[in-house]
């Protein structure tokens, strides 16, 4: 066993930002020297911060490790009040009851009519984007596309964006905003939410919240509240992590032009690249949502004693060399790849089918469209975005090259 923790070093938590999509060198240094350390956060108790894939794998999916205990504790955080809550701060039972609300979110049935759905949006954003010289592949491209599929599936009208979109940033920044800002726009996103809900209770349509509703009524073990909370959280969830993701992609396959050019001669590989990209991008700038060790439990060879909070650091188990050969190259073939980008366990991301879907549909769509599409050549053709959970870029200034965005509609 270790030694114990009052003679641990206690380092500073998160670390200092590195740039872009690299990956703060203390991390690789943790997992080699030190997987189970101690970290202290901006607010809250100190935690024990894990970085080894099998330890990321136990704290994020065994059952002797509790999200719900987060709300009741002095949790590890960044911003000054704990925002965290709903249904990824609950455990099972009482998350498996709220959960299975949204089983019909994903069918089969559901999922392919998407697909159809997506080529024809990402190819009308493209016709548009070409017309200029340069185009934005945040506000051109990844943003109203992920926010058009999401308001679509769940039935939010599309021309409210400008107002929830200012709310779903609140909600996943961390020291961009104020607390009383983010406040406000919590309670916004709520009144919205609220009422879309109790007008599809009124007059069903054919769309998620519509099925969520009827699923409420026949059921009857979801509340009023928890319904309004499970929307919101796909409204957010189901735009933001993916308009950050994709052009993370972009930047990553234009970075070195022969990563695009792989995937224009062989769109094939499109699905194992996605999986590849979403293991390599660090998309989680600040850890994971801890969670808290409801029993003692040994993590490579350190004592977690019951009650303490422990952060899974997703982003280095994703390059954990016991799992992953050559775990700090892009290998668009690997195989198996069993990163941990949509989480793993009860809270493994209930819209992974949906953006496995649009990540693919994007990038099939860009490269048969736009074979010769390139990062504009200027230092500041690339801005990032600062003081948020998920790291990417705020713009992405692109030159299409030759192409036919047109041409992309068949496939
Ligand atoms: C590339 C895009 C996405 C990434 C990287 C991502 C990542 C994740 C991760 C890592 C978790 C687990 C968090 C944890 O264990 O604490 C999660 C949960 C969740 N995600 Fe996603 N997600 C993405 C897209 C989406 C989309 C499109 C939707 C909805 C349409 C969505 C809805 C959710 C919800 C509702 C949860 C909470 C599930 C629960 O607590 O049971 N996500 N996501």
């Amino acid at each position: 066993m270790d030694s114990p923790v009052s003679e641990r070093e206690v380092r500073s938590f998160p670390f200092p930002s590195a740039p872009g999509l690299k990956l703060e060198p203390e991390y690789e240094t943790l997992q080699r020297d030190e997987p189970v350390s101690r970290v202290v956060f901006p607010y809250g108790e100190p935690a024990w911060l894990v970085t080894r894939y099998a330890d990321v794998r136990t704290t994020l999916s065994d059952p002797r490790f509790s999200r719900a205990s987060s709300l009741e504790r002095d949790v590890p955080r960044v911003t000054a009040e704990n925002f965290s809550g709903g249904i990824v701060a609950m455990d099972p039972p009482e998350h498996t009851r709220v959960r299975a609300v949204c089983r019909r979110a994903f069918t089969p049935r559901t999922i392919a009519r998407l697909r159809e759905r997506a080529t024809t949006i990402a190819v009308d954003l493209l016709e548009d984007a070409v017309t200029a010289p340069e185009f934005d592949g945040v506000e051109d491209f990844a943003l109203p596309f992920t926010l058009k599929m999401v308001c679509e599936l769940l039935g939010v009208p599309y021309e409210d964006r400008h107002q929830f979109r200012h709310w779903a940033e609140a909600g996943l920044a961390t020291t961009s905003i104020s607390e009383d800002e983010r406040w406000r726009a919590t309670g916004n996103m709520w009144d919205y939410v609220a009422r879309l809900v109790a007008d599809r209770r009124r007059s069903a349509r054919d769309d998620l919240i519509s099925a969520m509703v009827a699923c409420q009524a026949e059921t009857a073990t979801v509340s009023d509240e928890e319904l309004v909370i499970v929307v919101m959280t796909i409204l957010v969830a189901g735009y933001e992590t993916t308009s950050t993701q994709l052009p993370n992609f972009v930047y990553l396959l234009l970075e070195d032009p022969a990563r695009y050019q792989a995937l224009v001669g062989e769109p094939e590989v499109i699905p194992s690249a996605v999986e590849e990209l979403m293991r390599y991008v660090p998309l989680e700038a600040n850890g994971a949502s801890p969670r808290y060790a409801t029993e003692d439990v040994v993590l490579s060879g350190t004592l977690i004693e019951a009650g303490s909070p422990v952060v899974a650091a997703t982003v280095i188990a994703n390059r954990d060399p016991a799992v992953f050969r050559e775990p700090h190259r892009l290998d668009f073939r690997r195989e198996p790849n069993p990163h941990f980008g949509f989480g793993i366990g009860a809270h493994f991301c209930l819209g992974a089918p949906l953006a496995r879907l649009e990540l693919r549909v994007a990038l099939e769509v860009l490269t048969a469209a736009l074979p010769g599409l390139r990062l504009a050549d200027r230092e500041s053709a690339v801005g990032w975005k600062a003081g948020m959970l998920v790291r990417g870029p705020s713009k992405l200034v692109l030159t299409a090259g030759t192409g036919d965005p047109r041409g992309a509609k068949t496939s």
